[in-house]
């Protein structure tokens, strides 16, 4: 999941309809997912979209979303169990699996408990564990205090690859989890140039990379939002050259537009 040659990894998180639903612009996650996928490393989904709606010769390497049980329409989105088994990752062939734990909520405890119970079966299968710091509907949530507090505990519970959000003063973050740090994209911002500047933010900090969904594939130029992010996390670009190479490939959202919309 992580490039060797890089050390840094682009994942497209697509598991949002776990409990979000038909997530705008992933109402379709085959229609979503086909054209993004040559450019990332890891496709982050579940297992009923994996089974449903991803071709088994597409051979992107997959993080399975094994947390869940809540849903959009409770106001607490911490009471999660785990979804699907071990046995059943292995099964599915993919490279590791994600869980969400929810420090300081209600359920705090039962995510933490959770994720030990996953790593300590991952071990047994040999499956890497993505832990999230999922903060449900609480945003305000996402500063360097809290998401250092929560990142910390997932790496000493054992996840081998942590997902956070970006904040100010990431660095503190970054060096406090002594495991590798991918930061998620959060909902839509307002421009290309803000996605650019977070995911370089995030790497000049210490992030590895991203997993990110909502920020590629709810933009009208998703292939070039992914090829300009893609820029930054493997080839070291500057934002400046990320909106270059963006630029240079908006035509190609918009053929793809033309050739599916054509009679
Ligand atoms: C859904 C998730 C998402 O994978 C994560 O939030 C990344 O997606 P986005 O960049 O859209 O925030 O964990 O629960």
């Amino acid at each position: 999941m992580i490039k060797p040659v890089t050390g840094h990894s682009l994942m497209l998180a697509c598991d949002h309809g776990y409990f979000m639903g038909p997530t705008r612009k992933l109402e379709n996650p085959r229609k979503t997912i086909e054209p993004l996928l040559p450019y990332a490393d890891t496709l982050a989904v579940t297992r009923g979209v994996l089974r449903s709606s991803i071709d088994p010769k597409w051979d992107t390497p997959i993080l399975l979303r094994v947390s869940g049980g809540a849903s959009i329409l409770k106001e607490d989105l911490s009471d999660e169990e785990i979804t699907t088994s071990m046995k059943e990752a292995a099964r599915l062939n993919v490279a590791a699996v994600a869980i969400s734990i929810f420090v300081g909520t209600s359920h705090e405890k039962q995510s933490l408990i959770n994720l030990a119970k996953l790593v300590d079966d991952g071990y047994e299968y040999g499956m890497p564990v993505v832990a999230i710091t999922a903060v449900g509907k609480e945003l305000e949530k996402r500063d360097a205090k809290y998401l250092a507090l929560a990142c910390r505990l997932a790496a000493e519970i054992g996840a081998q690859i942590v997902k956070t959000y970006y904040c100010d003063n990431f660095s503190k973050v970054v060096n406090g989890t002594p495991v590798p740090l991918v930061v998620a994209g959060g909902p839509k911002l307002n421009s290309e140039v803000d996605i650019f500047n977070l995911v370089y933010n995030a790497l000049e900090a210490g992030a590895v990379g991203v997993d990110m969904g909502r920020n590629i594939w709810q933009s009208d130029n998703p292939i070039a939002t992914i090829k300009a992010i893609r820029a930054l996390v493997h080839e070291n670009a500057t934002v400046k050259e990320a909106i270059q190479v963006f630029e240079e490939n908006k035509k190609e959202d918009l053929r793809r537009v033309e050739s599916t919309t054509r009679v």
